[in-house]
């Protein structure tokens, strides 16, 4: 921890967690058994990462194609997501910005309503950014993004040729955000799977071997570990 520590100040970490369904389908428990674990492993990386002095976190949390699931299966995560939205006030204790990345229209009104609540009751805390994305996906975020400006040139306030990076990146979940230095994947996938497509330009990906139910705070001092290996150049030499 203490070389964690000393590297992992300031970081932007992306989390896809991933890997609850095959965890729990190894011990022939419910995939949402896989789900419930998996949640607290959120909460122990949300500790760690602010001891660590860690700057923002992103957690992958529900994508907008995770409603093909069985609704079972969907309703579990739903049902999850609104406890830990609960649990949450307590995190405005600890001073943390609490952000919801994603399309809420779809969400029933009671998880809409715990939503605005703690992103309200957190926007001036200036402690650690926690980023939750849930019916997130980075191809509906910048679709998103688009409307919104189209609608300003609809309206003859915006011209065409002002548009440029920042004020596309403005219109996005993460506006005023600094972008992911790296994004963890757990559970042997390498993809992305919709994870912040436009934000991960210049990141760096890391993949490893180990369900997220299983995740430890060990792996993450790996993870740190190899991001600091890693030479970051956007571009130059
Ligand atoms: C990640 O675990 C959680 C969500 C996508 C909601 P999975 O449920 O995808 O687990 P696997 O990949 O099937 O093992
Ligand atoms: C990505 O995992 C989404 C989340 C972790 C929330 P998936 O399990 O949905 O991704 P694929 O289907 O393996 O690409
Ligand atoms: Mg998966």
């Amino acid at each position: 921890m203490a070389e964690s520590k000393e590297s992992a100040k300031g970081l932007h970490i992306g989390f896809i967690m991933d890997g609850n369904g095959r965890w729990a389908q190894r011990r022939g428990l419910p995939r949402t058994a896989g789900h419930t674990k998996g949640a607290q492993v959120f909460q122990d990386m949300v500790k760690y990462c602010k001891q660590l002095g860690v700057e923002a976190v992103t957690f992958y949390a529900f994508s907008t194609e995770n409603w093909k699931r069985p609704k079972s299966e969907v309703d579990a995560i739903m049902r999850l997501l609104k406890e830990y939205l609960r649990r949450a006030f307590d995190y405005k204790k600890e001073d943390n910005r609490i952000i919801i990345l994603g399309d809420k229209t779809p969400l029933s009104d009671e998880i809409k309503k715990l939503m605005a609540e703690i992103e309200e009751g957190t926007k001036d805390n200036k402690g650690m950014t926690i980023n939750v994305a849930i019916n997130y996906g980075g191809r509906e975020e910048i679709t998103h993004a688009a409307r919104a400006l189209a609608r300003r040139v609809a309206e003859g306030t915006l011209d065409p040729d002002q548009i440029d990076e920042e004020m596309l990146a403005g219109e996005l979940y993460t506006a005023g955000q600094k972008d992911p230095d790296f994004i963890l994947r757990p559970s042997g996938e390498k993809r992305l799977s919709n994870f912040m497509l436009w934000q991960s330009a210049y990141a760096e990906f890391i993949y490893m071997d180990v369900l997220w139910p299983d995740f430890t705070r060990k792996h993450l001092d790996a993870a740190i570990e190899e991001y600091c290996h890693r030479s970051r150049r956007f571009g130059g030499i």
